[in-house]
Order: C-alpha cells, then sequence, then structure tokens
C-alpha cells in the first residue's frame, strides 16, 4: 500500500486540464491502487489522479453501495437527467462544504485499467461524485460551484 499526498487548494496543480490516458500499463495499474488507498485512508468517496499531482485523466470513486471501487479512465459524461442540490466536500478544500447543482442521473463512457470502454450510469451520490471528479481532471473544484457556503468549524 502506498498513499500519495493530496494536494491541497491553492496549488496550482488543480487548475489545470489533465491529459488523456493513453498508456494502459503496469505503472497505471500501481497508480490507481494508490490512489484508492488514499481515498480511503482520507476517508473520500472519489479522488482524481490531478489531487496527487498527477495530471491524467484518471479517478476513482467508492460510494460505499458494497460494488467496491470504481477505476474510471478517461470518463465523459454522454447523457445527464435531472437536478440534485446537495452538500459536498473535497479532500483537497478541507474544512469546507457547500451546495452544488448537480443532475440527479449521468451516464458515463470511460474506459478501465486494460483500455476496454464501458458505460456507466450512476444516480444521486454516484452521479454526485462522478461529475465531482470529473471536474477535477478540468481544473474545476466543487467550491467555484457552491450557492450556500457554510463553512465547518
Ligand atoms: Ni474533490
Amino acid at each position: 500500500m502506498a498513499l500519495r499526498n493530496v494536494r491541497i487548494d491553492g496549488d496550482p496543480v488543480l487548475r489545470k486540464i489533465s491529459k488523456e490516458v493513453t498508456k494502459f500499463d503496469e505503472k497505471l495499474e500501481v497508480l490507481a491502487k494508490d490512489m484508492i488507498d488514499t481515498m480511503y485512508e482520507e476517508d473520500g468517496v472519489g479522488l482524481a489522479a490531478p489531487q496527487i499531482g498527477i495530471l491524467k485523466r484518471l479517478v476513482v470513486i467508492d460510494v460505499y453501495d458494497g460494488k467496491g471501487a470504481h477505476v474510471i479512465v478517461n470518463p465523459e459524461i454522454i447523457y445527464e437527467e435531472g437536478e440534485q442540490f446537495e452538500i459536498e466536500g473535497c479532500l483537497s478544500v478541507p474544512n469546507v462544504t457547500g451546495s452544488v447543482r448537480r443532475p440527479l442521473i449521468v451516464k458515463v463512457k470511460a474506459q478501465n485499467l486494460a483500455g476496454e470502454t464501458f458505460e456507466m450510469i450512476g444516480e444521486g451520490l454516484m452521479a454526485r461524485a462522478l461529475c465531482h471528479e470529473i471536474d477535477h481532471i478540468n481544473g474545476i473544484l466543487f467550491i467555484d460551484k457552491i450557492e450556500d457556503e457554510e463553512e465547518i468549524e
């Protein structure tokens, strides 16, 4: 298990656009595994590669629905439906939460660690996590979208 340092808001790497993953090799697998370990260590529901300083379009998500961690490479939202307005937080923005408007359902096209294309549908928390993490690989933080900010502590 290898933990990586989570970059905090203010670090310019969080504002860069990540590059498409083109090499599906062992190095990518190790990176995904480290991201999952780091996400669990920090009690997050998701982590995007730029959050550990790697500008690749790679995200991991576990919404604790019993399905384990999803590794999602080069994700693209291809359909969205409905709306939800829920409180979010982010490992890169400690001690801040706020309500963000997101679609209720999203359909995402992505690749797995073998480079195979798949589609997944996320609803509720999973839809929110997908949108939040895809924002990260586009240099967007949830604080950019907060409508009712409330600081914790
Ligand atoms: Ni985040």
